[in-house]
């Protein structure tokens, strides 16, 4: 008999996969996992006694390939440098999607909370799904009909540390082959350009997606613009937020909680905490197809 129970809680909202307190995320039949996963774009687990190796051994039976972040600010786990901290510091975070201005996105990334924060700090998360269906026609128009442009720059050792290499040429390269154009400045930076269409299928549900990067404060130096070089105008982006707010979801992630969220589909942030004692931890990857 299973000791959890699956919970929808509607339409553009994650389902809460909740256990009887006694049991382990990896007692959880693996199809109700996935099944539910690909449907729902998010799932919550509650009421189960996670711990951060039995967060690491859930996540792997789905993942194909682990990626780690290579800024600097990310804490490589004790458990395992495949999970790592999340972004440095307390301010607040506007939504995105974890790499989604760039074509190594992955598609899962999983959150485990080992310590909240005192006050604040909830996890924000947004069906992309939802926000399409929200847009005005004009701007979701806009969308359809425009790819987006995004330019950023890489640093050295962060290009390093990623690719593996010291070899620039070898990089860039490699960088067109996944559409990127890229040249380095004066101190071997790589200033990179991807195009990509902004409404795009999502990984598992096969749902129409708009899980694109679109604001700018979220990794600093992103330059979004229209691929025809055209900015986005206040208003498009103001319509966009309008529908991403009116549908974000707030998760107040308590010790032992974890968050397994479909990257090509729903967007993640979160608000501002003062407590430095707030530990959130990730695992990104590609899913097993
Ligand atoms: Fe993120």
């Amino acid at each position: 008999m299973k000791n959890y129970r699956i919970e929808e809680t509607g339409q553009y909202f994650p389902t809460e996969i909740v256990g009887d307190n006694s049991g382990s995320v990896l007692d959880i039949a693996y199809q109700d996992v996935v099944q539910n996963f690909e449907n729902a774009g998010a799932l919550v687990f509650s009421g189960f006694k996670c711990d951060i190796e039995e967060f690491y051994r859930f996540n792997t039976q789905f993942a194909a390939k682990i990626l780690r972040d290579p800024f600097e600010d990310r804490i490589p786990h004790k458990v395992s440098d495949e999970i790592q901290s999340v972004t440095i510091g307390t301010g607040g975070l506007e939504l995105h999607a974890e790499f989604g201005h760039t074509p190594f996105r992955p598609d899962v990334i999983s959150f485990f909370c080992e310590t909240p924060a005192s006050e604040g700090g909830a996890t924000t998360i947004c069906d992309s799904a939802a926000i399409l269906m929200e847009l005005e026609r004009s701007v979701l128009d806009v969308f359809l009909s425009k790819k987006i442009r995004y330019e950023f720059g890489i640093s050295e050792r962060v290009w390093q540390k990623f690719f593996l290499t010291n070899d620039m040429s070898a990089v860039q390269k490699y960088l067109k082959t996944m559409g990127v154009d890229a040249h380095a400045d004066r101190y071997r930076t790589l200033c990179a350009a991807w195009e990509t269409p902004a409404v795009f299928k999502s990984r598992f549900s096969g749902l129409n997606s708009i899980a694109s990067n679109l604001f700018e404060r979220t990794y600093p130096g992103l330059r979004i613009t229209f691929a025809d070089g055209e900015e986005i105008s206040p208003e498009v982006l103001s319509e966009f937020g309008r529908a991403a707010k009116l549908h974000t979801v707030e998760l107040k992630l308590n010790s032992g909680q974890m968050v397994m969220l479909d990257n090509t589909r729903f967007l993640h942030g979160r608000r501002e905490f003062l407590d430095p004692l707030r530990k959130l931890f990730a695992i990104q990857y590609m899913a097993r197809s």
